[in-house]
């Protein structure tokens, strides 16, 4: 049964119940207005906007790069799964249709904490609510770890603590899965600053994203191999995207969204406007990374589209 742990709980309950609902990969469409609750709607952080307007994918490069992801963690029966910040519980779907032996989502926000233990209740998963980098998970509990869309927006220091929870979570082989945002090679130092003050200014999300080989060099810190990596271009509020991403009744569902409320749509559009003017300077990125030998990674791998 899906639960809800307050802060700094411990679990990695052994217990395998049966799936009884595997879910489908969008959450209801009856969620999310309290997302982001307590911030007003004109300095709301940009993901909560999305989510309110009925958006279901929140993270840069789209399902097509979650798929690669989950394909390179390669998940199976005998698997189990650390998510953090699972959101609104789209990948989390995904992977319990693999039927891991266990999965546990670690997410700081109460909102989506909450909405997910709804969601997922009749199935084995554990929600927990508390921030990634101290999910109070036992450790070597898992033999995968992954999170999208989290990284990106914390400081260098929280991304050492979220880097160091995973390699602590995992067990020898295990595989930790990344889904980022990723400054192209040619973005110089003062890019990086436009883009990172845009982000904040507009999207109200204090955006840090790193490098391919900065990204890389996480991994090589906490002892794990960079295995897979692909990119994809910004286009989370592109129309092909969109569809793509959230199919053609969640396309309306955001188009009717933003129709209807002008501040939705103000936010939206300004978001739009700041992912087009950096687009040449500004991918996604997602890694896969296993505890083993060390190794380097130099440049990008495929691109997805
Ligand atoms: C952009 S959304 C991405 C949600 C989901 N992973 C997706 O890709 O659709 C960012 C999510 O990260 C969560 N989050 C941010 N910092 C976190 C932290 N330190 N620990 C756990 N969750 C965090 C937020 O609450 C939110 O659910």
């Amino acid at each position: 049964m899906a639960m809800v742990v307050k802060w700094g709980n411990s679990l990695m309950d052994n217990t395998v119940e049966s799936v009884t609902r595997a879910g489908n990969e969008h959450a209801s469409n009856t969620c999310c207005h309290s997302f982001g609750d307590g911030q007003s709607p004109e300095k709301m952080q940009g993901h909560w906007v999305l989510a309110r307007a009925g958006k279901r994918v929140l993270r840069p490069g789209g399902l097509e790069l979650t798929r690669g992801m989950l394909a390179a963690m390669e998940i199976g029966p005998e698997d189990r799964v650390v998510e953090f910040a699972p959101g609104l519980g789209v990948t989390a779907r995904m992977v319990l249709r693999k039927h891991p032996a266990a999965y546990s989502g670690i997410e700081r926000e109460q909102a989506a904490a909450a909405h997910l233990q709804k969601e997922l209740a009749s199935s084995f998963a554990q929600i927990v609510h508390a921030p990634a980098e101290a999910s109070g998970l036992a450790s070597a509990c898992a033999t995968v770890v992954y999170g999208e869309a989290i990284l990106s927006m914390q400081t260098m220091e929280q991304k050492a603590r979220i880097f160091a929870e995973a390699r602590r979570l995992l067990r020898p082989g295990g595989r930790y899965g990344i889904h980022e945002l990723c400054f192209t090679p040619d973005a110089s130092d003062s890019t990086r600053r436009e883009i990172q003050a845009e982000f904040s200014k507009e999207i109200h999300v204090g955006v840090q994203p790193l490098s391919s080989p900065e990204w890389a060099e996480l991994f090589e810190k906490n002892e794990m191999e960079v295995i897979w990596n692909a990119t994809a271009p910004m286009h989370l509020l592109e129309p092909g995207r969109l569809l793509r991403d959230e199919g053609l009744w969640g396309g309306f569902r955001v188009a009717f969204n933003m129709a209807r409320n002008p501040q939705l749509r103000r936010r939206i559009t300004a978001m739009r406007r700041v992912f087009r003017r950096y687009q040449a300077h500004l991918w996604a990125i997602s890694m896969v990374g296993r505890i083993a030998k060390p190794a380097g990674l130099s440049g990008f791998g495929e691109q997805i589209a």
